[in-house]
């Protein structure tokens, strides 16, 4: 049996410990130790994004690093992108603009936006194709995603949030 590390993160605001073995990857802890089901796992070999999250702000696939990568750093879920029971303009956006059909990339995508957008807040439609192109969606044609983080960055988005409780899948 392989040996266990003590591991210390803090993923959507509440500092975890656990002994995790060396090779469990970092959306496995996600999802089967913390029970963060809204990261998803479409590929498990770094192509789909579906697993995407934010390492201290910065946005990773967390299919390609070990839980115990994270020790001592900061993780967002898609759960934890709500605020005060209102969904994240983003996650408004996404609804508004119907950008999703089965859902499956929807949090990578936004996770993933989210990055985008915090490092360049007006970004030109090339700007979010290109910066969403290691996240892929079988089912939209794109179209709508890139409208829905264009009214986010264009500040056109409802303020009338809806209600978070779907915020796991926006
Ligand atoms: S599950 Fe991580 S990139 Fe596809
Ligand atoms: S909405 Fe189905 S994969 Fe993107």
């Amino acid at each position: 049996m392989a040996s266990s590390t003590t591991i210390t993160v803090e993923v959507d605001d509440v500092s975890y410990t656990d002994d995790v073995e060396p090779r469990l990857l970092l959306v496995q802890y996600l999802r089967e130790r913390l029970g963060k089901t809204g990261t998803l796992i479409g590929c498990d070999t770094t192509n789909c994004g579906a697993c995407t999250v934010h390492l201290d702000g910065v946005s990773v696939k967390s299919c390609t690093m070990f839980a115990v990568q994270a020790d001592g750093h900061r993780v967002t879920t898609i759960e934890g992108l709500a605020e005060d029971g209102k969904l994240a303009p983003l996650q408004q956006a996404f609804h508004e603009c119907h950008a999703l059909q089965c859902g499956y990339c929807t949090p990578g995508m936004i996770m993933q936006s989210a990055s985008l957008l915090a490092e360049n807040p007006h970004p030109s439609e090339q700007e979010i194709r290109d910066g969403l192109e290691g996240n892929l969606c079988r089912c939209t044609g794109y179209q709508n995603i890139v409208a829905a983080v264009r009214s986010v960055a264009d500040g056109t988005v409802s303020s009338n949030a809806g209600e978070a409780e779907t915020a796991g899948v926006a």
